[in-house]
């Protein structure tokens, strides 16, 4: 019985992080597979321009699929890597997968991204998987404050530059854009 109630509970403080609004603003939905060696590819093809940056930030970053396979496989640069997120069950997976997985690399926060304290004297390359509310939001708000590039998955960011649309397998788009 006991086991019954603790089970419950616990599934129960999980599937919360997903249900309310306040924990969860945009679904958690991972980015498409290919993207972390297309993206490195990428970055290597165009080392002059990327050797300049110093952090790579996911805003929103899920399970950090995503972040934790270009802070292992992205040998070419010096970057730190920053992974905000405001789903704290996303954020537990996340700590202890770095736990694990001896990232020293990369930082894993819990913060709401509008909130948290960027270093925006660094050169931050931001990496967006959002509604299209939500990225259009971040990207004025971005925008007043950072000098960098966006890398958006999927939405098109309407008002910035795009330098590269890079098409993927499945279909969809990578956005690359100066901020
Ligand atoms: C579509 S998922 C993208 C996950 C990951 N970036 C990827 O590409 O695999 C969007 C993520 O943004 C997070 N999120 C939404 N609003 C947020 C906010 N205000 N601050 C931080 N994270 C947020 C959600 O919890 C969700 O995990």
């Amino acid at each position: 019985m006991i086991w019954f109630v603790i089970t419950f509970f616990v599934l129960s403080v999980i599937a919360g992080c997903f249900i309310f609004p306040k924990l969860s603003p945009v679904p958690y939905f991972p980015s498409y597979k290919d993207i972390p060696g297309v993206l490195i590819d990428f970055f290597k093809k165009n080392k002059k321009e990327f050797a300049e940056y110093d952090v790579f930030v996911d805003l929103g970053a899920g399970d950090g699929g995503l972040i934790f396979s270009l802070a292992m496989k992205n040998r070419s640069f010096n970057w730190r890597y920053l992974a905000v997120e405001i789903n704290p069950f996303l954020v537990f997976f996340m700590r202890v997968r770095k736990f694990f997985g001896r990232f020293s690399n990369l930082q894993v926060v819990w913060a709401d991204f509008f909130a948290f304290k960027y270093e925006f004297s660094q050169k931050m390359i931001f990496y967006l998987y959002l509604s299209p509310e939500y990225l259009n939001k971040l990207i004025e708000f971005l925008r007043k404050k950072a000098d960098g590039v966006v890398i958006s998955y999927f939405y098109r960011p309407d008002s910035l530059q795009i330098i590269k649309a890079i098409k993927l397998k499945n279909g969809r788009y990578l956005y690359v854009c100066r901020l």
